[in-house]
C-alpha cells in the first residue's frame, strides 16, 4: 500500500507545505486532492521561500510526478501564473506535471459570486479568500460545472460556458447587484489558457493506479485541515471541498486499501483566518505573541491569522476521522520564550463538560476552554535535529499533547526550513511493509 496522505488536522496552515516538500524526497509521485488556489503551502529551501498554492508542494524536487487530481478546482489564470513564478525562478517542471481532466474550473463568475455573496452577508461572513471555491464545487455538485477535459473541445465548452454565463448573470444582476460576466471575453481568455495547458491535462487517475500498481511511492498533498472540511468542520465556516484522509481516495481516484499511512499536520498551537468558532483563541497580548513570532499572515491572502493555545479535543476529533497513522508536530519553536504553555483538555458550557469536541457551533462558540498548564522550556529549539537535544520540558510537552491526542509523532519541526526538522520514523516504511 504505497499511497501516505498528508493531512492538515486544524484550521489550515499548519505547515503542510514543508513537512510535504521534506516527505517528497522520498516519494515518486505527489499528488493534489481537493481545494484550490485557495491554499497557500510554504516551502524554504535555504534562503528561497516559495508559496505554492495549487502545484503540489513536491515540485520543488527534481524528476518527482506532480499530480493536480480530479478532486481539485482550478482557476487556469492562478495555475499559469504559479507556473510562470516558478520558471521565473529557475524551477523545471515540463514533463513533470500532470493535471486531471474531470478537475474542474473556477470561472470569472466564480470568483465574482464568491466576493458577492461575502458582501452581502455583511458581518455572517465565512470569511473567504474570494477565489470561487464554493461557487465552483456547488456547480460540481449541481452537475453544470465544466471541466479541464471541455477546455480541449470549443463546441461543448462554448455551450457549457453559454448556459452557465446566462444563470450567473442573472444572480448577478439581480440578486446581488454585481457587474456582468461578458461571455465571449470569457471564451477567448479560457480558450487562451488551454493552448498553454492542453498539454499537462490527462487521465491522472489511471497514471496514479498504474503508479501505485508498480508499487511506486505516492504522496497524496491534502490542503486546508480538517476542520474546514465540508463534512466534518465547523460548518458553515469550512471550505467546500474535503481535506480529510478519505478526500484523498474521491480526489484522485485510488482505492481505500491502496493507503498505508495517514500523517496528520498539528501546529504546536491552533491558527484559523477567516470566521468560526475557535475556543482556545487569544484576543490578547499572548495571541499578538505567537502571531508575531510565528509570523501567521496568511500565506494566500495576507490576513492575519486568528491564534491560540493547543486544543487536544480538535485534534483528537481529527485523528478519529482521519486515522492518523502518526503526526508531524510543526512549529515548536515558536513556544521557546514561553514561561508557561497552555493545553485545552475540555470545554465547559452550561454547567456541562465536554472532553470530545462537539459539533455544535453554539457550545463551540460559547463554551469556557478547560486548560492544563505546563512549564515552558525557556531555550531555543530552533533547528533542532534530534528528539534527544530537545529541552526536557520541550519533550514533556510534545509527550501530553501527543497523549492528549492519542497520537504518535513520526516527524517535529523546529523551524520553516528543511533541515530544521527531528525524524523520529522515516515516512513510507509502514506503506512499503503492509
Ligand atoms: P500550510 O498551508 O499548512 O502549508 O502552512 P503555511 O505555509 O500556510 O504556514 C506555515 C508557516 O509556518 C510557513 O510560513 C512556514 O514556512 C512556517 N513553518 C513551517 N514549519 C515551521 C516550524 O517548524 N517552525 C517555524 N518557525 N516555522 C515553520
Ligand atoms: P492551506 O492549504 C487556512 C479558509 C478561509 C475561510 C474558509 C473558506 O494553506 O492550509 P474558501 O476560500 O476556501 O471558500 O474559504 O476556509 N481557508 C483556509 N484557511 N488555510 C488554508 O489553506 C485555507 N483555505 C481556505 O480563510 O475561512
Ligand atoms: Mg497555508
Amino acid at each position: 500500500m504505497p499511497v501516505l496522505v498528508v493531512v492538515g488536522a486544524q484550521w489550515g496552515d499548519e505547515g503542510k507545505g514543508k513537512i510535504i516538500d521534506l516527505l517528497t524526497e522520498r516519494a515518486d509521485v505527489v499528488a493534489r486532492y481537493q481545494g484550490g488556489h485557495n491554499a497557500g503551502h510554504t516551502v524554504v529551501v535555504g534562503m528561497d521561500e516559495f508559496i505554492l498554492h495549487l502545484i503540489p508542494s513536491g515540485i520543488l524536487h527534481k524528476g518527482k510526478k506532480c499530480i493536480i487530481g480530479n478532486g481539485v478546482v482550478v482557476d487556469p489564470a492562478a495555475l499559469i501564473e504559479e507556473m510562470d513564478g516558478l520558471i521565473k525562478r529557475g524551477i523545471k517542471f515540463d514533463a513533470g506535471l500532470l493535471i486531471s481532466g474531470n478537475a474542474h474550473l473556477i470561472m470569472p463568475y466564480h470568483k465574482a459570486i464568491d466576493v458577492a455573496s461575502e458582501r452581502l452577508k455583511g458581518n455572517k461572513k465565512i470569511g473567504t479568500t474570494g477565489r470561487g471555491i464554493g461557487p465552483a464545487y456547488a456547480d460540481k455538485i449541481n452537475r453544470k460545472g465544466i471541466r479541464m477535459a471541455d477546455l480541449l473541445s470549443p463546441e461543448r465548452f462554448r455551450e457549457k460556458l453559454t448556459i452557465n454565463v446566462g444563470e450567473a448573470n442573472f444572480l448577478l444582476e439581480r440578486f446581488y447587484n454585481a457587474p456582468l460576466i461578458h461571455q465571449d471575453e470569457v471564451y477567448d481568455e479560457y480558450l487562451r489558457y488551454a493552448q498553454r495547458l492542453k498539454k499537462y491535462i490527462t487521465d491522472t487517475t489511471l497514471y496514479i493506479n498504474e503508479a501505485v500498481a508498480k508499487k511506486k511511492k505516492v504522496l497524496a498533498e491534502g490542503a486546508q485541515g480538517t476542520h474546514l472540511d465540508v463534512d466534518h468542520g465547523t460548518y458553515p465556516f469550512v471550505t467546500s471541498s474535503n481535506p480529510t484522509a478519505g478526500g484523498a481516495c474521491t480526489g484522485l481516484g485510488i482505492a481505500p486499501n491502496t493507503i498505508g499511512e495517514i500523517v496528520g499536520i498539528v501546529k504546536a498551537y491552533t491558527t484559523r483566518v477567516g470566521s468560526g468558532p475557535f475556543p482556545t483563541e487569544l484576543e490578547n497580548a499572548m495571541g499578538e505573541h505567537l502571531r508575531e513570532r510565528g509570523r501567521e499572515y496568511g500565506a494566500t491572502t495576507g490576513r492575519a491569522r486568528r491564534c491560540g493555545w493547543m486544543d487536544t479535543l480538535i485534534v483528537r476529533h481529527a485523528a478519529r476521522v482521519n486515522g492518523f497513522t502518526s503526526i508531524a508536530l510543526t512549529k515548536l519553536d515558536v513556544l521557546d520564550t514561553l514561561d508557561e504553555i497552555n493545553i485545552c483538555v475540555g470545554y465547559r458550557y452550561k454547567g456541562k463538560l465536554y472532553r470530545e469536541m462537539p459539533s455544535d457551533l453554539e457550545v463551540l462558540e460559547q463554551c469556557t476552554p478547560q486548560y492544563i498548564t505546563m512549564p515552558g522550556w525557556k531555550q531555543t529549539t530552533i533547528g533542532i535535529k534530534k528528539y534527544a537535544q530537545l529541552p526536557k520540558k520541550a519533550r514533556n510537552y510534545v509527550e501530553k499533547v501527543c497523549r492528549l491526542c492519542g497520537v504518535k509523532p513520526s516527524i517535529i519541526s523546529t523551524g520553516a526550513r528543511r533541515d530544521e526538522t527531528i525524524i523520529l520514523e522515516k515516512p513510507f516504511q509502514k506503506a512499503a511493509k503492509r
